[in-house]
């Protein structure tokens, strides 16, 4: 059974048509990337999952339920079992790096406070920011409070990440440590769906590469073939013109 089952999701903004019949799978340990345009719809592809964007017709399923957006306590299940890191970090900007950490698995999670700064404590040492306990996200670098939020949703003890362009902010070095961590999440059974324009790192990390444009899923393939061989020409289009930019 796959962990998630996405079955033929339309989804608007206003009359943006910005998800087009959506059909995927994605079991339980997979690491899968969305790949394609600006504007194709991979960001708005997550933000369904965890319910910021309702779709119009079609069924999500998790482990085999079917989720009814419109019910809180299916949008709370989903947002239990899913965490996402967004492009922009969202961190609250009252608190220091360790008190963002910990305020969801604490406040929302009901879990025990020393636990989770334990947690909490190794998840940010674990992203290099063991000396930002104390500092606020203004006074943290782009790529430093993409890790803040990295380790905020790792704190959650999610079945599902979902990470969209988290690298993007991160020196090369830092990229690899990211790289580490989510290979070690991958290796625990952790499933992840990344957004991300390093072809690199999705060529290394993914189990499947799902290539989008216009709000489509044009081509699912292996990470070998979509950048190699790819089925589709708008695939080719976009791999040449993206490795060719490198
Ligand atoms: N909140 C919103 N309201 C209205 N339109 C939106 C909203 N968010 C995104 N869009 C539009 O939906 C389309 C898909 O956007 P989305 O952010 O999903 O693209 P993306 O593939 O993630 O692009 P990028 O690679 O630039 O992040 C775009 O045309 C965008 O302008
Ligand atoms: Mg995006």
């Amino acid at each position: 059974m796959p962990q998630i089952e996405i079955k033929s999701i339309n989804a608007f903004y206003e009359k943006l048509h910005v998800l087009k019949n959506i059909e995927l799978s994605v079991s339980k340990g997979e690491i899968v990337s969305l790949i394609g345009p600006s504007g194709s719809g991979k960001s708005s592809l997550l933000k369904m999952l965890v319910g910021l964007l309702i779709p119009k017709s079609g069924n999500i399923y998790l482990n085999g339920n079917l989720v009814n957006f419109n019910n809180q306590s299916d949008l709370r299940i989903i947002r239990e079992q899913i965490a996402i890191v967004f492009q922009q970090y969202n961190l609250f900007q009252n608190m220091n790096v360790l008190k963002n950490v910990c305020i969801a698995p604490t406040k929302i999670q009901k879990r025990n406070p020393k636990e989770v700064n334990e947690q909490a404590l190794n998840l940010l040492e674990k992203v290099g920011l063991k000396d930002k306990l104390k500092s606020y996200p203004d006074e943290l670098s782009g790529g430093q409070q993409q890790r803040v939020a990295i380790a905020r949703a790792l704190c959650l003890n999610p079945q599902i990440l979902l990470l969209d362009e988290i690298t993007s902010a991160l020196d090369p070095e830092l990229v690899k440590e990211v790289l580490d961590s989510i290979r070690l999440l991958a290796s625990e059974g952790m499933t992840m769906l990344i957004v991300s324009h390093e072809m690199n790192f999705v060529k290394e990390v993914s189990s499947r590469v799902v290539f989008m444009d216009e709000g489509s899923i044009i081509e699912i393939n292996n990470p070998k073939n979509i950048f190699e061989k790819p089925k589709e020409k708008r695939t080719l289009d976009f791999v040449s013109k993206i490795l060719k930019e490198k």
